[in-house]
């Protein structure tokens, strides 16, 4: 791929004699492309030249020499606005794509580095609800695009199968199990004891501290207790599996919790070691009051460990184990504290710099349907099953009016109601609340999955309408010069550099963004553009170019783990 912004920094450097590294970050795309390709805030210079921005304006672009690649440079207030040769790029976009397939926009950069991705991570014995959804998703799209970027990505699923909560399963099961069948909705039961026991604590601290105990007899390895654990924690990864398959969702390791158990007692060690460590009325703790962070429990005073010790058990691990220069973590915000306590108790593990500084907890909002908040202890989420199941029927429903002769049509179904929920939970930023409202994400006109998918078949049945795929051969660049073919063409050439940026502030929204700007381009485009036309030549220059675009709207929608319907 031709880099154009690059070339416009070269021209820049070389003419102000300045080193291009210090050019290129000020470079800005206008924002409107009258305005040109690429702009240049000459006042950036105004220090180190000791000049008006106006008058390094003007003196750059007397110097400056124009050639194939720019075509023009227009002086904006103290801005040097670039304009690139439209036919280069449009030659050099489609050419890519030709070649490139559904690989364009892939690259190298990562290559030699190693990014965990943590995500998903559902407590077993509870169900899996739609805060964990948007996790999953949001995860999942990251470890995609990280891996077309060429890194060595591993995807870990840290189980919650650990913790006073199995305690408490424990208790309840050991009361009640006779009551319930743990078959058909096995989660079910195990939340309806859950929620059970949970009130009986509130009502009684006996009971609490016989839950306590409970967790300490699965440390410890009793056998009735690691075997109602065993049985709880089968159950939840079969119905958890149905989802991840559902979502075509997979993971490089299942290392939960519980895999830590005998990890621990090093951390705990190394920490008491480095002095970090210090006894207060019986428990282990690191003081961060210091740095506004509390207390970090390390181990409580009945010598049981706690979730922040396995998460450093897990990172020193990790660690060792891959060497990773970053490890993400797809956590809700509620556990900012946490790990802002672990980051920082990490670094007395004595692991390398590179790991300490790869740490990053992306905190994502939480998901709310219009009714409210959910605690699985007050019994009130909203099951994933359940939000499937909806999404299937409301499709159906849309399809059987619009489009009832379908082909495949349960298939399709299942794509477009899939390609609604996952899209819906990517395309808000991470860190910002989400709420799900079934009309916004099933308009096939909005802002929304079915729309690309929608706009992605049309791309599809205009080339079936036209009966052939035109050669790159005959494509003539001259015409697709207009104002609408070009705002794709633009949008297409940006897909690798939107990638590059998505990684670099681990945002996948920012991709959901791209695709629709690229669908309401090209919706744009086919209104104000004849594409079945008299004249072979533009005819096949406009099937090209939708050629084109559903390559990419595909690549961009599988990264973020939707699938593309043949029809709709
Ligand atoms: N299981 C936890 C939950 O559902 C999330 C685990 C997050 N990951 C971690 N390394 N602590 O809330």
């Amino acid at each position: 791929m031709i880099n154009f912004k690059e070339i416009v920094g070269q021209k820049i450097a070389e003419t102000a004699e300045l080193p291009l590294e210090e050019i290129i970050n000020y470079i800005e795309i206008p924002p409107n492309a009258d305005m040109g390709d690429y702009a240049f805030p000459c006042f950036k210079l105004a220090k180190v030249l000791r000049k008006a921005p106006q008058i390094i304006a003007s003196e750059l672009k007397e110097k400056m020499e124009l050639d194939d690649k720019i075509e023009k440079i227009d002086i904006v207030g103290g801005y040097l606005n670039f304009y690139i040769n439209k036919k280069l790029l449009t030659k050099n976009v489609l050419e890519e794509i030709e070649k490139n397939n559904e690989m364009y926009g892939s690259n190298n950069s990562g290559s030699g580095k190693k990014v965990i991705v943590e995500y998903s991570s559902p407590n077993i014995a509870k169900p899996f609800h739609i805060g964990h959804l948007r996790n999953t998703v949001i995860g999942a799209s990251l470890y995609n695009i990280y891996k077309f970027l060429g890194y060595n990505v591993i995807g870990i699923n840290h189980l919650g199968d650990y913790g006073t909560q199995f305690g408490k399963m424990v208790e309840g099961y050991k009361r009640w199990s006779n009551e319930y069948s743990f078959t058909t909705d096995a989660i079910q039961d195990c939340m309806d004891m859950y929620i059970r026991i949970n009130n009986l604590c509130k009502e009684d601290e006996k009971v609490l501290d016989a839950c306590r105990e409970n967790f300490k007899k699965i440390e410890d390895g009793d056998p009735y207790c690691l075997e109602v654990w065993n049985k709880l924690k089968s159950l939840s990864l079969k119905e958890f599996e149905k989802i991840y398959n559902l979502l075509g969702i997979k993971f490089d390791s299942l290392n939960g919790e519980a895999f830590y158990s005998d990890k621990m007692d090093e951390v705990v060690e190394i920490l008491e070691k480095s002095g970090a460590l210090q006894n207060s009325q019986g428990a282990k703790i690191v003081n961060l009051e210091d740095k506004g962070l509390g207390i970090c429990m390390i181990k409580k005073s009945n010598d049981s460990t706690t979730y922040a010790t396995r998460d450093l058990a897990a990172i020193l691990y990790r660690s060792r184990t891959y060497d990773f220069d970053k490890c993400l973590y797809v956590v809700a915000s509620e556990q900012n504290l946490h790990f802002k306590q672990v980051f920082e108790v990490a670094r007395f593990l004595g692991i390398p710099e590179k790991c300490l500084n790869g740490l990053e907890h992306l905190s994502y909002g939480m998901v709310r349907l219009s009714t409210g908040k959910m605690s699985t202890r007050e019994g009130t989420v909203i099951k994933v099953e359940e939000l499937f199941k909806e999404a299937f029927e409301r499709v159906q429903k849309i399809i059987e009016e619009k489009n009832a002769n379908l082909e495949n049509k349960d298939e399709e179904i299942k794509k477009i109601a899939l390609g609604a929920i996952v899209f819906n939970n990517i395309s808000t930023a991470i860190v910002k609340d989400q709420v799900f409202d079934w009309n916004i994400a099933l308009n096939f006109n909005g802002e929304t999955g079915p729309y690309i998918q929608y706009i992605y078949v049309r791309t599809k049945s205009v080339l079936e309408k036209a009966g052939y795929i035109p050669n790159i051969e005959d494509v003539n660049f001259d015409l697709l010069q207009d104002k609408e073919s070009q705002k794709v063409i633009s949008i297409l050439y940006n897909f690798e550099d939107t990638l590059m940026t998505i990684v670099e502030k681990n945002e996948p929204s920012i991709l959901a963004r791209y695709l629709i700007e690229l669908s309401q381009a090209y919706s744009n485009f086919y209104n104000e553009n004849k594409i079945i036309d008299k004249n072979k030549e533009i005819q096949d220059a406009r099937l090209f170019l939708s050629k084109a675009v559903g390559i990419v709207l595909k690549t961009g929608c599988n990264l973020l783990g939707i699938q593309m319907p043949n029809k709709m």
